[in-house]
């Protein structure tokens, strides 16, 4: 049985313990339907303000929605749309204080005022899909927030094999 523990100490200290507590789930799974599933409940269960937190896949042609935890969400994302399709098409993470200020922006879920998507890459080089995690709040993710979740990004694309 999975027990949820709570971060305490600084934000870096929680990151640490949360990516500690990634590493467990993944720990010797290689399927990426679980290992996306079982990090989405994790980081939306052991992180305050988020609306929608997980995964989607690269098709070859576009990003299709996979494991979340949220509201249901838009199932395809053109790779030049919305805050998605910039972090897959560019390959760098999009940190975007005010959603509704972004061109292009997709709204999924209204409650949704800030976002962070972190692009998932393989080490060859192969665009794996995205991490998206969504906030009520304005401005919810600050460089902290990045550097941890860009940690667990990884973790997962490691966790792949
Ligand atoms: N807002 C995103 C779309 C995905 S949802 O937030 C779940 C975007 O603009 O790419």
């Amino acid at each position: 049985m999975y027990t949820a523990s709570t971060l305490t100490g600084s934000k870096p200290d929680q990151y640490a313990q949360l990516l500690e507590q990634a590493q467990g789930l993944l720990h010797d799974e290689r399927d990426r339907i679980a290992n996306a599933a079982n990090l989405s409940a994790l980081v939306y269960n052991a992180l305050p303000g988020l609306n929608w937190v997980g995964f989607y896949f690269f098709d070859g042609t576009e990003l299709v929605v996979g494991p979340f935890q949220g509201l249901p969400a838009c199932v395809r994302i053109p790779l030049d749309k919305g805050v998605c399709g910039a972090a897959a098409r560019t390959r760098t993470t999009q940190r975007i204080e005010d959603v509704h200020a972004f061109p292009g922006h997709i709204a999924c879920d209204s409650a949704s005022n800030s976002e962070l998507v972190v692009p998932l890459v393989a080490a060859d080089g192969t665009l794996i899909g995205v991490f998206d995690l969504d906030s009520p709040n304005t401005a919810r993710f600050d460089a902290e927030d990045q550097a941890g979740l860009e940690a667990i990004a990884r973790a997962f694309v490691e966790s792949l094999g």
